[in-house]
């Protein structure tokens, strides 16, 4: 599934036509127009690079200027925007899978604070605007599988969160980073009904945080992030359930002991810490050894069978070794 010519990845001598399926392709070329509209209204930075366009208070649909990076595309059919942007879990707006795209349009993406903060030597409240500035905006094409058994692929853009933690410099006692996301009830309707403790927060594991998948996401299909989608800052783990993937962050906390995490604290014995996509270990409630893909797969096709770690194995399977992945589900 990785793009490979004689063992590496594919270089820029390829043409991208050749080695890409339309969808993709067709995305990448949305990507260089929205470069070429940077650089025609002057934000293009000193090396020539285009600079995020987002500068704007109402940010929706704003073109965000970000090199394809080819090591991070899926070759999978890339699901539709519309379907993205309305096939959605973000309890903060209900539960239904319309209800975000109907509802979160009280989410105020601008201004935003991200506070980065705990056991590093470089504490920091990012305004959205620098947070955008930290590293060249990449897109990256990566899978999504939620835990309830159906999938997505995704034109994200963002940074490696790696990024942001070497700025952050985290001490000895850094073994975990927390994220926490926002609880405004002016801003969530959904908060008003007590299904999981407010506010929505996840962790990973402080290799799992600095591995190079792992995106600091702002945006998706060449465009700002939708509010349905975790605006205006959210985290990508494609190796994990969806549901680690926490959205409209407002917090990345470096801890020394595993923190809690919302699903976790729900039901124990249904969402672990690690949640790795593992086609070998059932949900108590439903197999999860296959997917349906939003889009692509109707009720009566037969279901595609779940990769080990999404897909990336290659990339991850080295972060967990020695462990049981069936106690450390
Ligand atoms: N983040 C917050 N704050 N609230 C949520 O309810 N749902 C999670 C995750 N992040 C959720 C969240 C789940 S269950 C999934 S599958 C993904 O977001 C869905 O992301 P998407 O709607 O962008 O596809």
């Amino acid at each position: 599934m990785w793009i490979k010519r004689n063992g590496h990845l594919s270089g820029d001598d390829i043409a991208r036509s050749e080695i890409t399926p339309r969808e993709v392709f067709e995305n990448r070329r949305r990507v260089l127009r929205a470069l070429g509209a940077a650089a025609a209204t002057g934000l293009v930075g000193v090396n020539g690079e285009a600079l995020a366009t987002m500068t704007s208070p109402d940010a929706k649909g704003q073109k965000l200027a970000a090199k394809t990076n080819p090591k991070y595309v899926v070759t999978d059919k890339v699901t539709s925007f519309k379907d993205i942007t309305t096939y959605n879990n973000y309890y903060e707006f209900g539960t239904d899978k319309s209800d975000p795209a109907q509802n979160a349009h009280s989410l105020r993406p601008r201004p935003w604070k991200l506070s980065v903060e705990g056991a590093i030597k470089n504490p920091k409240v990012y305004d959205i605007d620098e947070l955008l500035k930290i590293a060249p905006l990449e897109e990256r094409v990566y899978r999504l599988r939620c835990v309830e058994g159906w999938s997505m692929v995704i034109p994200w853009v963002g940074v490696s969160l790696s990024e942001l933690i070497k700025r952050a410099e985290p001490t000895g006692n850094a073994k975990y980073v927390q994220f926490i996301t926002l609880a405004d009830p002016s801003q969530m309707p959904g908060l008003s009904t007590p299904i999981l403790e407010w506010p929505y927060s996840e962790g990973l594991r402080m290799d799992e945080a600095m591995h190079p998948l792992t995106l600091l996401t702002v945006g998706l299909y060449g465009e700002v992030l939708p509010n349905q989608n975790g605006a205006p800052v959210r985290i990508i783990v494609p190796w994990k359930y969806g549901f680690k993937s926490a959205k409209s962050l407002v917090k990345i906390r470096f801890v020394e002991k595993e923190p809690p995490t919302s699903w976790n604290t729900y039901a124990p014995t249904e969402y672990g810490f690690y949640s790795n996509v593992n086609p070998n270990v059932d949900h108590p409630r439903w197999s999860q050894a296959t997917e349906r893909r939003i889009g692509e797969d109707g009720f009566f096709t037969p279901k595609r069978k779940t990769l080990m770690f999404n897909g990336y194995a290659d990339q991850v399977a080295s972060l967990y070794q020695g462990m049981d992945l069936k106690k450390n589900f």
